[in-house]
């Protein structure tokens, strides 16, 4: 078999056109390719972007198998459209060293789904103490950018300047959870008008917004790159907005779920719906989607973060913070944001696939369907609408909020370097390398 012909399909909701991909690359795009002995795809009615790019996914290996692994999170990548993703440092042991990240970095190669990006820890354990060997994992082979203490606040300004000092030294960027530990002990839930109602402890507002601010004043101070992990609130936009205007280098991420959902759930006691940043209000949801839609917040980033059964049907006090989010980002982005006209497909190009690939230095991803550039696309389905359930979903956890919700926009083929991963909507398995 030599490569593949897609028929028929949008270029970023463009006129249909032929794509033809030989040896991983684009070979040519034009009207009625002729493909010879190449397989053909009918791409009629569907929308190819370049392979979504996820810089925030928890993969739970090593450590917690039980919730996910590399494997099964790939795979969950594939099927939602994406091509490569950011493994999240907070793993068991922690990837704080060259040999964690390079483990994780090559269980993604093994699997073979989407390139897997370890991103290494801020701090020895993500204790916030004292700065890990930040430099051994940029030179280790996971070739590591992107560092964050995820889970944690790096809330020591002292050791959060000397990290962005660090990584400027190899263009690094240093993603940031941003919460005042001081500011959220015990909290369950956003600190507003339901929490006081139900009885639980609040986050507020001002916990993350505090740390995004002193952020990117060290990072315009620094001259260096600060990236915001899952911004949830209305000021934060406004504090994003003004470090912009001073042009410091800061990009943010905004998640699905901070998109679509309000604080107003956790009135069920669902701990599906308790995450770390909290639901918050309809007025930050509304505020977060025009951010995003005027570029204030760059990317969506789905923060996916399965857990085990244990550890979310329970009581809501013990249940660990964290949605599912790669198979249904796609969709709940298409559902908030293209169908009201917020964004077109360029625009979720850029955000979900062009942004997010610059800004975690992935340089083969990214990139627009063009005759040269390597084969990393996927192809949308935006008329088709499916039911989402759990137990469907790939790997072993089944916390996502959006069971039993009907949603617009579905994948139908992703292609990584010129390979089907996902074909009419399920994983290749005989096709893989
Ligand atoms: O809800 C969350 N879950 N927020 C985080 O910051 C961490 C994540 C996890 O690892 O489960
Ligand atoms: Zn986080």
């Amino acid at each position: 078999m030599s490569g593949w012909l897609i028929k028929g399909a949008s270029l970023l909701g463009a006129e249909p056109v032929d794509v033809l991909i030989r040896d991983g690359h684009i070979a040519e795009i034009g009207d009625r390719l002729d493909g010879g002995s190449a397989s053909v795809v009918d791409a009629d009615g569907l929308v190819m972007l370049p392979g979504l790019v996820d810089v925030h996914t928890h993969l739970r290996e090593p450590g917690r198998e039980d919730a996910e692994t590399v494997a099964s999170g790939s795979a969950a990548a594939a099927l939602g459209g994406f091509t490569a993703v950011c493994a999240m440092a907070n793993t068991d042991p922690v990837a704080d060293t060259a040999g964690v990240v390079e483990q994780v970095w090559s269980l993604g190669r093994d699997a073979g789904y989407v390139d897997v990006q370890p991103i290494g820890a801020v701090t020895v354990g993500l204790a916030g103490e004292q700065l890990a060997e930040l430099g051994a994992m940029a030179t280790s082979a996971a070739k590591v950018r992107m560092f964050s203490d995820d889970g944690h606040c790096v809330s020591d300004s002292r050791l959060m300047r000397r990290a962005l000092e660090y990584v400027k030294a190899f263009d690094g960027v240093i993603a940031q959870h941003a919460e005042d530990p001081k500011l959220t002990v015990g909290a369950q839930m956003h600190e507003g008008v339901v929490s006081a109602k139900l009885g639980l402890a609040g986050w507020p507002a001002v916990a993350e917004e505090a740390i995004i601010a002193r952020d990117a004043l060290l990072a315009g101070h620094v001259g260096s790159r600060l990236h915001v992990c899952h911004v949830s609130t209305a000021g934060s936009v406004e504090i994003l907005r003004w470090a912009k205007r001073n042009n410091w280098r800061v990009t943010a991420e905004v998640c699905p779920h901070h998109l679509l959902l309000t604080d107003e759930l956790a009135a069920t006691y669902d701990p599906v719906y308790k995450v770390n940043p909290p639901l918050r209000t309809a007025a930050d949801v509304e505020a977060l989607r025009r951010g995003l839609a005027e570029g204030v917040i760059d990317v969506v980033a789905t923060d996916h973060a399965p857990h085990a059964l244990e550890d979310k049907e329970c009581e809501w006090g013990a249940a660990r913070p964290g949605m599912m989010g790669l198979q249904t980002a796609l969709s709940i982005v298409v559902e908030t944001m293209v169908r009201s006209g917020a964004l077109d497909w360029d625009g979720v190009a850029e955000r979900m696939s062009r942004k997010p690939a610059r800004i975690a230095g992935l340089s083969d991803h990214g990139l627009d369907p063009a005759p040269g550039v390597v084969a990393n696309v996927t192809l949308i389905d935006p008329e088709a609408r499916w039911t989402v359930d759990g137990a469907k979903l790939a790997g072993p956890s089944r916390n996502t909020p959006y069971a039993g919700m009907t949603l617009p926009g579905m994948v139908r083929a992703t292609f990584l370097r010129g390979e089907p991963t996902v074909l009419d909507g399920m994983l290749t398995e005989g096709l893989k390398r």
